[in-house]
């Protein structure tokens, strides 16, 4: 097993035909390339599928592949007139629904476009809100003229109530969270999910999936932050055979995978650029190119990303490309944190408990009330992972019937502790001397620093990972990478990959 492997498909059916029915597909045809991306975005927000193109062209390419709900045109084209698209439809007595863009002030244009067959026109400055209502109602013109219900949003499945039920807490700000789920999981739209560390993200975005048309499909779950920076092309896009030295066969990467289901990228924060700019491309053209392959290969992908860093500062700080965080952030689901929904705490620790006692083969411990007054005045700043963490130990360390949390348990995975024994290591101003190998000097204070919050843990090494606010996946990366041995004992909440 590699420490890093961050691939979990857990299915491998395909999209149910009921899912295609159900999507709203909607063609955006204009060749400025600006405002193409802002009625996509616009469109991907209000939870329709899109489809972009230039040209004519390209338009009729798009056509001739599938149907569409509705089309949406500018006048002038590189290639030709709108106008062509309207007559196109009109003849083949399509069901596309076309709207117009025309220039501000060419009324002519607009009344032809209309007598042509066009279901209405918009134009130049394009209003953002009166272009949702149009399209709204061209959408739901063509969906009742094709006899379909429209865009109706189906109650959840077992499978996407049971992952909803997973997600613990009845808090209104969780309640939201939950709504939110249910009604974007149908949209092709990207999601990115966030929340501080532990909040519950991937959790969320499996929930996305399971209330998704797409939940018959692969769920694959992807770590950015734990595959090394030379193998993620490999991995996210697939080989060819022969693409490099001993590569006998085909290899898929996380894209063919995830084909006609849902690729979840956690830690989309820690991507290196370069391969922001590849995954950009491969979302937005929908299509990859594995390594070696002459060819791209189309891939109906869902992503839904997720990232305890803000993405606004990364990009501000030329970190993270703006572009992809547009892309990526069509929907947003925020995750509260656990200190402001405090009255999850009894409903999550009940779960939590009954989890821990189930791995370990014990009876469910009781939680008293004054554990619960404890932990309510606890900042918890790794969240619901720190919580976990916490009574994982104190099951542990509990002689007594009822459940304690000693107060050196309870220290180890205290936010004021952790602040205080992390930070002189590497701020001290006094100890910054500049080293001749940058690389090897980091790698030593992280080895150090590593050593010291897995010792000051007991070894456990999710506390430590909670302590230094890192995920389990990239402590385990890191321990590896630094060649650093762990006794086992005491690494009781240690999860699998
Ligand atoms: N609302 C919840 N109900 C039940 N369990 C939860 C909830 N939120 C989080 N957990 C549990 O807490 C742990 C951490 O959750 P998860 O891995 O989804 O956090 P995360 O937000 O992705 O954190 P990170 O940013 O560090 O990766 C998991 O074991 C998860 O099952
Ligand atoms: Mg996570």
């Amino acid at each position: 097993m590699s420490f890093w492997c961050p691939f979990r498909p857990t299915s491998t059916n395909t999209m149910t035909s009921n899912a295609a029915l159900d999507n709203t597909r909607i063609l955006v045809v204009d060749d400025e390339p600006d405002l193409r991306t802002l009625y996509e975005l616009t469109l991907l927000r209000e939870g329709y599928g899109v489809e972009t193109a230039g040209s004519l062209a390209e338009a009729f390419e798009h056509l001739s592949e599938r149907r569409f709900d509705v089309v949406i045109t500018d006048m002038r084209l590189p290639d030709g007139l709108g106008m062509e698209l309207i007559q196109f439809i009109k003849v083949q007595k399509r069901r596309e629904r076309c709207v117009v863009i025309t220039a501000y002030g060419s009324a002519e244009n607009a009344v032809e476009s209309l007598k042509a067959g066009a279901f209405d026109y918009l134009t130049k400055p394009v209003d953002l809100k009166q272009f949702r209502d149009v399209i709204a109602s061209a959408v739901q013109d063509s969906k009742s003229r094709a006899g379909a219900a429209g865009r109706s949003v189906a109650p959840p499945s077992r499978a996407g109530e049971a992952a909803l039920t997973r997600l613990v807490g009845m808090s209104s700000s969780m309640r939201l969270v939950k709504e939110r789920i249910v009604k974007v999981a149908c949209s092709m739209a990207p999601i990115l999910v966030t929340g501080e560390s532990g909040t519950g993200k991937e959790l969320v975005a499996n929930a996305i999936h399971a209330n998704s048309h797409r939940a018959g499909g692969p769920w694959v779950a992807v770590n950015c932050s734990a595959i090394p920076e030379n193998l993620l092309e490999t991995e996210f896009f697939g080989a060819r055979k022969g693409a490099y030295t001993g590569s006998t066969q085909d290899r898929d990467g996380f894209f063919q995978a995830a084909r006609g289901g849902t690729l979840f990228l956690d830690e989309i924060g820690d991507l290196p650029l370069a391969m922001q700019s590849k995954l950009l491309r491969a979302i937005q053209e929908r299509c990859i190119r594995p390594i070696g392959s002459p060819q791209e290969e189309a891939v109906d992908v869902r992503i839904v990303s997720a990232t305890h860093k803000d993405l606004a500062t990364e990009v501000h700080a030329g970190r993270f490309r703006q572009d992809l965080y547009y892309r990526l952030n069509v929907i947003q689901i925020l995750i509260p944190p656990l200190r402001e929904r405090r009255e999850d705490l009894p409903a999550l620790c009940e779960t939590l408990l009954r989890r821990i006692a189930l791995e370990s083969g014990i009876e469910v411990p009781t939680l008293s009330d004054a554990l619960l007054v404890q932990l309510a005045g606890d900042p918890l700043p790794g969240n619901v992972r720190e919580l976990e963490n916490l009574l994982h130990r104190a099951v542990a360390l509990s002689e007594e019937d009822e459940l304690q949390i000693e107060p050196s348990t309870y220290q180890v995975l205290n936010h004021e502790t952790a602040v205080t024994t992390t930070e002189p290591a590497v701020l001290d101003d006094n100890q910054i001397t500049i080293p001749s190998d940058l690389q090897s000097h980091l790698d030593s204070a992280e080895r150090e620093i590593l050593i010291r919050a897995l010792r000051e843990s007991g070894f456990n090494r999710t506390a430590a990972a909670a302590r230094l606010g890192l995920s389990l996946r990239q402590m385990r990366y890191r321990i590896a990478r630094l060649h650093i041995d762990t006794p086992h004992t005491g690494d009781f909440s240690d999860e699998p990959v």
